[in-house]
């Protein structure tokens, strides 16, 4: 026998082992890291000690989580907690603002309510985190992950098997552009906003994949003109049950968004980004009855849940928790659309699993 086939036998062998394990080890995720980037629709806690308006850790918010209030900004999980359960992770992802050295092994939630790609918007918010203080604190936790594996190429490995969620652009619209636009005082048509939001976000996920992400979900924006405050805001336009001109304001984000993507799958060396919808065009909502009106009472000021007031009782019969968010039940609605779109992310081939160590 020679050298060589002595390699092949153990090789086969250490392939054996591996395809033993994956079948043996239950409750293993799918992959072994989730870092979740976005705004109020996936932070869990991120903006509770800091100065800003834009925090909920307060009743009636977390009445259906266990232990209350988080800083979520809905009655339940966020969609970032059910696509972490649907990954297989038993524990939620933890908050950027606290998680430990055993937390960012399996990734850091760095969600901020308020938050969006352009540095401006949310300022009015106070100190809310934007996507590029994302990405630095991003920064930070990748070099406590090489302290931790013991090298950087150790980590490089790690965290290119990582999946990464990105939902960013809802208060670029919602908080700067669309206010500006209903009241005719931008300069901007809605083409030029969204090239000009776009430039700044292709240049932000071209910089997470340069900290080692190569596996990518960008979430598109959904229709921000049937959202409540939207609606309480503009009114309804005729013959629908939203503000179409919202909707079609944002379209312009989505197909640029697309264009995007497709660049940097071209341009980018070993990396997948997947553009990711939340909602399906079916608009089929199960059991959701309550399409337009929020579950709780909402401040007129700043569309959250009123502290301490008591929302409805049928939670799972609403879409929209309170001005701006959806509940746990449309959460659940939309993460199981976008695990489907995410899934070229972690349905590959064994055999490539395998060669990618
Ligand atoms: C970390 O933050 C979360 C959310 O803000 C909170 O529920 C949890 O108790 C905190 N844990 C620690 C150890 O501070
Ligand atoms: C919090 O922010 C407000 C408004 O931006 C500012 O007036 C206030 O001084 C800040 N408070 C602290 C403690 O930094
Ligand atoms: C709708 O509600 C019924 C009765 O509570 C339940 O059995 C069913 O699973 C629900 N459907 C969806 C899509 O959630
Ligand atoms: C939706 O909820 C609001 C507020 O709870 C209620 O007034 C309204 O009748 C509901 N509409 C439908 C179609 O169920």
């Amino acid at each position: 026998m020679t050298h060589s086939n002595n390699i092949n036998v153990c090789f086969l062998f250490l392939l054996f082992i591996a395809s033993t394990l994956q079948t043996i080890v239950v409750g293993e995720p799918k992959v072994p890291c989730f870092f979740i980037f976005g705004d109020s629709l996936v932070d869990n806690g991120n903006n509770i000690n800091r100065n800003t308006t834009t925090k909920v850790n307060y009743f009636p918010y977390g009445i259906d989580f266990p232990g209350g209030p988080t800083g979520r900004f809905n009655n339940g999980r966020n969609i970032a907690d059910i696509i972490a359960e649907l990954l297989g992770f038993d524990k939620y992802i933890a908050p950027f603002a606290n998680a430990t050295n055993q937390d960012i092994l399996r990734g850091v939630n760095y969600g901020s309510g308020g938050s969006g790609i352009l540095e401006e918007t949310g300022h009015l918010f106070g100190d809310v985190i934007n996507f590029k203080e994302q990405l630095s604190n991003h920064e930070v936790v990748i070099s406590r992950v090489a302290r931790l594996l013991g090298s950087e190429s150790v980590a490089k490995q790690h965290l290119s098997r990582c999946i990464y969620s990105v939902g960013m652009g809802n208060n670029d619209y919602l908080a700067n552009y669309l206010p500006q636009y209903h009241s005719k005082t931008t300069p901007y048509t809605p083409r030029q906003f969204a090239s000009l939001v776009i430039a700044q976000y292709s240049k932000q996920l071209r910089r997470l994949y340069d900290a080692g992400a190569r596996k990518v979900a960008v979430f598109a924006l959904g229709k921000l003109g049937c959202i409540p405050q939207q609606l309480a805001a503009y009114g309804a336009s005729d013959g629908s049950s939203c503000v179409e001109t919202s909707n079609n304001v944002v379209k312009s984000f989505n197909e640029y968004l697309k264009i995007l993507i497709h660049y940097l799958n071209s341009n980018l060396a070993d990396a997948k980004f997947v553009y990711t919808q939340d909602t399906s065009d079916s608009e089929s909502y199960g059991n959701i009855s309550n399409l337009s009106e929020p579950c709780c009472g909402v401040s007129a000021e700043d569309g959250q849940c009123v502290a301490g007031s008591a929302p409805c009782s049928n939670r799972d019969a609403y879409l929209f928790w309170d001005a701006f968010h959806p509940t746990e039940a449309a959460s659940l609605l939309s993460a199981k659309i976008a695990y489907d779109h995410m899934s070229p992310l972690f349905a590959e081939p064994e055999s490539d699993a395998v060669a990618s160590y």
